[in-house]
């Protein structure tokens, strides 16, 4: 487990996000929903919308003006063959969420900017290089709040082709899985000597908390109830990040960067424990990725790979100079034989492999890596909606509801 570098407990952020969640006073108007007049779903989960970064990202930024960095439409992205050809994926074949759609017996979820895309069974509106902050790689990415706004284009898509009360069944009965933070972190702050001029650590991950707890809240007062989160890995021992430690510590990871990811997710937990107190019906599904990712760069060997350190395609220390593929500014990379051997597949993001191992621990793992619902309970757990969330569910402005 990583040594923080500075104080994070509950005294400090989660009190104030405490505060901030039980400001936005949810009060329902008691006349309006007859208790007793529920009726409760008896189909499970037909839907999957992902927001996040590079990640989950199957293909949006194929779509946007950007620097190669964010991209992965050229080879030897996707070279395992899954795909006939590099799909946008930040992978040498899937990424988690394309497991978890099989698990669940859903098809692929298509990028929301596939031209003709059916957005049916659910949009992914995950961007690579997005942060949670707008500032985070500002005009390269499609940010947290415009992968919002295109949820919310689906949404009323929904409403036309399948009616108003079949859509809001889809809506709340869906999945919404976020993976975001991780450029927040390493781009947006730790490489960005302005933000930390601006921001100690703590009010920096206050805000960067702030913001996805409002992101929660705008899906939940949309009709979102169930919540599936990616947790940050151990930055710090990313080989891009490796590569750049200032200090040779014994284990070489990158300490700093590491503190923020499991800083950001102990704030995120406890303010996902607040929401379940707060708002009425908000189930979730956390992961524990730091310390399940960081087992395996540790301990490879235990869990069937060779090398938890390099990266498969890249160059210099660790494979961790960004240059897999040769789109960037140098042109000559090194891929590895065997990726199966590897965790990681470039200098940022891990291979297939990982991402199928975390699937399956998401799916049905043990407490210690999901909770609390796993995957698999979460896409079949019957949700109870009232009779008014279906057919005139409330509009939410400035935190009440008005009916
Ligand atoms: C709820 O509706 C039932 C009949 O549908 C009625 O008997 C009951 O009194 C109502 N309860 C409240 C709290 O309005
Ligand atoms: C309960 O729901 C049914 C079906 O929508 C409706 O006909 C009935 O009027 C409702 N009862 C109350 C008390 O709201
Ligand atoms: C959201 O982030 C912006 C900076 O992009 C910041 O000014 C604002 O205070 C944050 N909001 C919350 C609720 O933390």
């Amino acid at each position: 487990m990583a040594k923080q570098n500075f104080p994070m407990d509950c005294s400090f952020v989660c009190i104030t996000l405490i505060q901030f969640i039980a400001s936005m006073s949810f009060s329902k108007s008691q006349s309006l929903i007859n208790e007793t007049n529920t009726s409760t779903t008896t189909t499970t989960t037909k839907a999957f919308f992902i927001l996040g970064d590079s990640t989950v990202d199957s293909g949006n930024n194929n779509y946007i003006n950007t620097i190669p960095e964010n991209k992965a439409d050229y080879k030897p992205y996707g070279q395992n063959g899954f795909f006939q050809e590099p799909t946008g994926r930040f992978s040498d074949g899937r990424v988690i969420v394309d497991f978890i759609a099989e698990y669940a017996n859903l098809p692929l979820i298509p990028p929301f900017l596939q031209p003709n895309a059916d957005y049916s069974n659910g949009a992914n509106f995950a961007s690579g290089g997005a942060g949670v902050l707008v500032e985070t790689n500002q005009g390269l990415v499609i940010d947290l709040q415009t992968q919002l706004s295109h949820f919310e284009e689906v949404r009323i898509l929904l409403s036309e082709k399948l009616g108003e009360k079949k859509a809001k069944e889809l809506i709340s009965e869906a999945i919404y899985f976020f993976s975001i933070g991780s450029n927040d972190y390493m781009g947006g702050y730790l490489g960005n000597p302005k933000m930390q001029e601006s921001y100690n650590p703590e009010q920096y991950i206050r805000m960067v908390i702030g913001n996805l707890t409002q992101a929660i809240q705008t899906l939940y007062e949309k009709g979102a109830r169930k919540f599936g989160f990616l947790s940050l890995s151990p930055l710090g021992c990313l080989p891009a990040l490796r590569a750049l430690n200032p200090e040779a510590n014994k284990d070489g990871c990158f300490e700093a960067a590491s503190a923020l990811a499991l800083a950001h997710n102990n704030a995120l937990s406890n303010v996902l424990t607040s929401l379940e107190h707060v708002l009425e019906g908000f189930m979730y599904s956390n992961s524990n990725f730091y310390d399940w990712l960081r087992e395996r760069i540790d301990d490879p060997p235990n869990y069937g790979f060779n090398d938890g350190v390099n990266a498969c395609c890249g160059s210099g220390p660790y494979g961790g100079v960004f240059t897999c593929g040769g789109t960037k500014k140098i042109k000559e990379f090194s891929l590895c034989d065997n990726v199966g051997d590897f965790v990681w597949w470039d200098s940022f993001h891990p291979t297939e492999k990982i991402h199928e191992q975390f699937a399956k621990a998401l799916w049905n793992g043990p407490a210690s890596s999901v909770g609390p619902y796993n995957l698999e309970n979460f896409f079949n757990k019957e949700i109870k909606l009232t009779i008014a969330d279906v057919v005139d569910a409330p509009e939410i402005h400035h935190g009440e509801f008005h009916y």
